[in-house]
């Protein structure tokens, strides 16, 4: 720190306690965890308005394993790595941001129950510690992979993720469905555009519960399953091999990549499939929700609950954006979104409670549901109605 910033803090302090202010002084205004695009977002949108945000990222992003990133207008068909390398030189212009490629090991709330005097202590992995007035999580969600060998390491070259990631690519080519028997409909409707040359191997799942659990949503799914004339192979995947490695034999002036894959099983003949979807579980990435004690989604436990007004957890000052949060899709175009919007709200929150201490309205609870307003006033609330809508529709 040099002499300048050094008496800056110091008169900041004095005068902090001269005007009797009951705001914590702190390194950063905000501190973000997670460096893909809703933890960026929200960085960006920090900068923006010159708030003093620092980012943490370890770099284990979701789609790290992907050869392209769809459906992101403006950046379709971009590398991953390079869009979030444009990010980062493009969010660097404002100065008052700053990133370190670290992963955090604890957060703790102080002062817990003074409001608007709480803060946060942030401890990386080295030990270094840092103070902040707000934390926003981005950190994800990691997903979890059958031990068959051959399919995590396709994972995102020819085996995917969703219709929208990597569909469009393989489209009218021999097709798999990967995973258990209750999630196979959900992936034929969504998928029937692209490929009509179906088969589902579920792996042994074929099972009483599974099927009960098909029929509540689709209480017709064996017939619509002979419509659509997807089979069903219930044999013990031993291995997949990849036989073609679609980013070598690929179209690049039709987008098409032409992958292959042998799966084995333990009885009977091999099969061949260009591309298979899977329908795997999934956890979140980061430990630092449940350190905090943040409450989950009740029929969802995987993603942590937020209010969709301003990416609001259960405990007061910490957001969540991105694939960890509830608050009901999962894809970079929705991480932007909410990390945008924890962004404004966040921003205008921090200021809130600077000007309640500013007239020195000491005993004035503050209301985060008035911030939350003002936010909503700022980026619309729209979303709101319709999230409400598709939960009951659920
Ligand atoms: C194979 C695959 C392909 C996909 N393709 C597409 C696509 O084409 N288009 C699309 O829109 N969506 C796609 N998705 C979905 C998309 O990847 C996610 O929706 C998106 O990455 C979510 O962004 P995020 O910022 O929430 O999380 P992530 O991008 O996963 O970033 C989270 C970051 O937080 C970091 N982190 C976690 N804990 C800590 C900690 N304690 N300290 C520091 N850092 C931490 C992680 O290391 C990671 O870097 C795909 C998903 C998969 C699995
Ligand atoms: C599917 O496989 C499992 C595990 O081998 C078995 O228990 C189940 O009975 C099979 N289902 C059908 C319909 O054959
Ligand atoms: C799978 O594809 C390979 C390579 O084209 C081919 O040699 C093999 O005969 C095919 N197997 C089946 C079962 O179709
Ligand atoms: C969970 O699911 C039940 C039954 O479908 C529904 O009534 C309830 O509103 C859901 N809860 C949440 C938090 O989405």
């Amino acid at each position: 720190m040099g002499v300048r910033s050094l008496v800056l803090v110091v008169f900041t302090f004095i005068a902090a306690v001269l005007a009797g202010s009951s705001l914590p002084k702190v390194d950063y205004d905000v501190i973000v965890v997670g460096g893909g695009p809703a933890g960026l977002s929200t960085l960006s949108g920090l900068g923006r308005v010159r708030r003093k945000a620092l980012l943490f990222d370890d770099g284990h992003y979701r789609n790290g394993v992907t050869r392209h990133m769809h459906d992101v207008i403006g950046n379709d068909g971009a590398v991953p790595d390079e869009y979030r390398a444009l990010a980062r030189k493009q969010i660097s212009r404002y100065t008052t941001t700053s990133i370190k490629n670290v992963r955090v090991a604890t957060i703790k709330k102080e002062n817990k129950d003074a409001k608007p005097g709480a803060y946060f202590v942030v401890m990386d992995v080295k030990g270094q510690k840092y103070t902040a007035r707000k934390i926003v999580l981005g950190t994800g969600l990691q997903d979890i992979f059958p031990k068959t060998p051959g399919i995590m390491e396709a994972f995102g070259k020819g085996i995917y993720w969703c219709p929208w990631c990597d569909g469009w690519e393989h489209r009218d080519q021999p097709f798999g469905i990967l995973g258990r028997l209750r999630d196979v409909m959900g992936s034929v409707v969504e998928i029937w555009s692209l490929n009509r040359d179906i088969i589902a191997f579920v792996d042994g799942t074929d099972v009483e519960s599974d099927r009960k659990k098909i029929a509540e949503r689709y209480p017709n799914w064996q017939k619509q399953l002979e419509k659509y004339n997807v089979k069903i192979d219930n044999r013990t995947i031993k291995s997949v091999e990849r036989l073609q490695d679609g980013s070598k034999v690929y179209d690049p002036k039709e987008w098409r990549e032409y992958d292959l894959f042998r799966l084995n099983f333990e009885t009977g003949p091999s099969v061949n499939r260009s591309a298979l979807i899977t329908n795997y579980p999934y956890k979140q990435r980061s430990t630092l929700p449940d350190q905090l004690g943040l409450e989950r989604d009740a029929n969802d436990t995987n993603k942590i609950k937020v209010n969709i007004n301003g990416m609001r957890t259960s405990l007061d000052g910490v957001f969540c954006v991105g694939d960890a949060n509830n608050d009901g899709s999962t894809n970079v175009p929705h991480a932007m979104f909410s990390g945008k919007r924890a962004a404004v709200y966040v921003h205008v929150e921090i200021e809130r409670e600077n000007s309640l201490d500013s007239i020195q309205k000491r005993g004035t609870k503050f209301s985060s549901r008035s911030a939350e307003k003002k936010a909503i006033r700022i980026i619309g609330n729209d979303l709101e109605e319709a999230w409400a809508k598709a939960q009951k529709a659920k």
